[in-house]
């Protein structure tokens, strides 16, 4: 699996790495299992939320002999993100996940508290140890401006992550570019549509079976590789089952040729830049 400098953090981590929204969807035993089996195959990125329900408690099972090996990452939702609210979500999910701390801590979106609050609290949860680095999410270049402005300068947000996938490519036009340029780590979410794949029938699909048979890989996997094309940029696939873990993981050693992200391209184009940014 290759691993990454994620940011302005001193940490290598996966570039490909395990969603948990809706984990829990399965049963406790197989979405534990299939984390398990993600981490065993180097999948030690893992994201997740106060806002994904009990998805907390899945991983404070499966994580327990492999804390120190995993980049642990969770959110506060935007109606939380007062000074003290953060400081209060922040130990919830460490309560739920049944760790000391947090290898990174997100905002969600941005909502109706000044950044400037939600910083202030990040920083005092990074000066005690419970958060190794922080970030946001769903932020647009304008945002991010702002971000910068509320932290203090370049250098102190680790990531933002947003949607990205195949049919989605809209943070390429300006959010990928500014977070390059500003050492901000690119995590994409959803990036497999969260659930609205390309099939084997449609056009785009058999581009990706035909450069997948070529790699011996998977379509999925040539997704995930073509996601995380460029440095800075990784990715967060969910599965409830240990075999898409597996398949998954793979991408991470999979090696596509400049003729091959030529091609996905051309399948799936990016499109014109009609501004504002798509979340789920
Ligand atoms: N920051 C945000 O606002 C935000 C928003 C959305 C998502 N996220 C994060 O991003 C993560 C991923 O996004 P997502 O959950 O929306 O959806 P996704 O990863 O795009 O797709 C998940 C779906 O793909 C299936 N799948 C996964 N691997 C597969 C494989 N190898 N073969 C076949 N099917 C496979 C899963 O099935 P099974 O479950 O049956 O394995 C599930 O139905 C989330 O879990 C969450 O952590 C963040």
């Amino acid at each position: 699996m290759e691993q990454r400098k994620f940011g302005p953090v001193e940490r290598l981590v996966s570039v490909i790495g395990q969603g948990t929204w809706q984990i829990d969807d399965a049963t406790h035993a197989s979405a534990v299992a299939t984390l398990r089996r993600g981490f065993d195959l180097g999948m030690t990125h893992i994201d997740t939320a106060e806002m994904y329900g009990d998805a907390e408690l899945v991983i404070a099972e499966a994580l327990a002999a492999h804390r120190d090996e995993l980049f642990l990452v969770s959110k506060v939702l935007p109606g939380n993100a007062s000074r003290q609210g953060t400081i209060a979500a922040c130990e919830r999910s460490l309560r739920r996940l049944r760790t000391d701390r947090l290898d990174c801590y997100l905002l969600h979106w941005r909502g109706r508290y000044p950044l400037a609050e939600t910083f202030a609290a990040f920083k005092q949860l990074q000066s005690e140890g419970k958060i190794l680095s922080w970030g946001v999410s769903n932020f647009d270049v304008d945002d991010l401006e702002d971000a910068v402005a509320a932290a203090g300068g370049d250098g102190q947000i680790a990531c933002n992550q947003v949607l990205y996938h195949l049919q989605e490519r809209a943070i390429e036009h300006a959010v990928i570019p500014w977070c390059e340029q500003h050492g901000v780590a690119v995590v994409g979410y959803s990036p497999f549509g969260h659930g609205g794949f390309p099939g084997p029938r449609t056009a785009g699909g058999k581009v990706l079976q035909e450069i997948a048979d070529a790699r011996g890989a998977t379509p999925r996997q040539v997704a995930l590789r073509f996601l995380t094309r460029q440095a800075g940029l990784f990715t967060i696939p969910k599965a409830s089952n240990a075999e898409h873990a597996a398949d998954n993981a793979a991408a991470g050693d999979l090696e596509l040729t400049p003729d091959d992200i030529a091609r996905i391209d051309k399948a799936f184009p990016r499109g014109a830049n009609r501004g504002g940014l798509p979340m789920i």
